[in-house]
């Protein structure tokens, strides 16, 4: 029975969070560690699912069963993603029978089949590195090269970020997209823009918090705030853009001073929008203290990751400091491949 393999990178944000659900633009990078997942078809029509990162083991229910009925939350974005990559493949498959035969090269979904989905990280789904978008997109890649349907990169886009809309109704797509492309992205909501940036060298450091960050509650608290001061909170929204753009310049430049500046800035908005935390604020300030250019968190905040951008000089007395102030250093590497497969 044919097997396919496919890993995707995790995702730091370098500068945008927030802002970038309301149409401002976001820098993100891709990571070097990877999400990986497995796909088997299967001789009966059953959907299996082992994702022993997310504490799902021997998950099983009929194919025709997917995405419907309930769905335990670790197996939410798997199963979803497979839903939709079956009715949106029916869909393209019946619109290229009307228009040519070129479908006939793709292997058929036989209703006698199914598939085993093993799913395993090199991260921890608590980092915030976009464990749920990096699967997503496995998910789908693998099935895509599985059954013979080609999907292009804008596909890909549009069907994981469909998923993770389904999934959590809420969200900009730029960890899909970091997925997907990998490198490191200056991009707009929804793929409106995803322009690959050369940034080689960004000296940064990773600082974990200890605790996860809840994305969902965090984005919803955001715009409970902007409900009450809506002025207020799209004047954060539309400096934290212009940042960006300075940020993107000053960056392609390696000019990692002005970087540092704007990161500061950046995370004084964040605190404003609500979302620092005392650990994470503790981690940044204990970066500055020790040289750091600059320092904010990444993500939704609240929790999981920091980022600190260092002289070389200064990389192991911030690192220690960070450590000092409760953080754990995750060693990254950016610029990571976007989506692949293993064989
Ligand atoms: O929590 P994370 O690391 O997935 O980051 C969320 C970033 C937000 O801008 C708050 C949401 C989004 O989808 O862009």
């Amino acid at each position: 029975m044919k097997k396919v393999i496919v890993s995707a990178p995790g995702k730091l944000m370098l500068f945008g969070e927030h802002a970038v659900v309301y149409g401002r633009p976001c820098l993100v990078t891709a990571v070097s560690q990877r999400m990986r997942a497995t796909i088997d078809l299967l001789d009966e029509p059953v959907f299996q699912l082992n994702a022993p990162d997310v504490h799902i083991t021997n998950y099983q229910k009929a194919m025709s069963q997917v995405g419907k009925g309930g769905i335990p939350r670790g197996a939410k974005f798997v199963e979803i993603a497979v839903a939709n990559f079956y009715s949106s493949s029916e869909a393209k498959r019946s619109r290229e029978v009307q228009n040519d035969n070129s479908s006939r090269q793709a292997r058929t979904i036989k209703s006698n089949q199914g598939i085993k989905v093993t799913t395993s990280s090199e991260f921890s789904s608590q980092f915030g590195f976009g464990s749920s978008s990096a699967v997503t997109v496995c998910v789908l890649k693998s099935l895509s090269e599985l059954l013979g349907i080609h999907l292009s990169n804008k596909e890909l886009f549009k069907l994981a970020y469909k998923t993770v809309l389904d999934v959590q109704k809420k969200g900009s797509g730029f960890d899909v997209a970091a997925a997907i492309y990998g490198g490191t992205l200056y991009f707009v909501k929804a793929g409106k823009i995803i322009e690959p940036l050369q940034i080689n060298g960004l000296p940064l450091i990773v600082g974990y918090s200890g605790s996860k960050a809840d994305t969902v509650t965090l984005m919803q608290q955001v715009s409970e705030k902007a409900k009450k001061d809506s002025k207020a909170i799209e004047n954060i929204y539309s400096e934290i853009g212009r940042l960006v753009t300075l940020a993107k310049i000053a960056l392609l430049e390696k000019d990692w001073e002005t970087v540092g500046e704007l990161m500061n800035k950046n995370q004084e908005y964040l605190n404003a929008l609500g979302v620092g935390s005392p650990k994470l604020n503790a981690m940044i300030a204990a970066s500055l203290s020790e040289g750091a250019f600059g320092a904010k968190l990444s993500g939704a905040g609240g929790g999981d990751c920091m980022i600190a951008l260092c002289p070389v000089k200064n990389k192991q007395k911030i690192a220690k400091a960070i450590e000092k102030a409760g953080g754990e250093i995750i060693n990254v590497q950016i610029n990571a491949e976007g989506v692949k497969l293993e064989t």
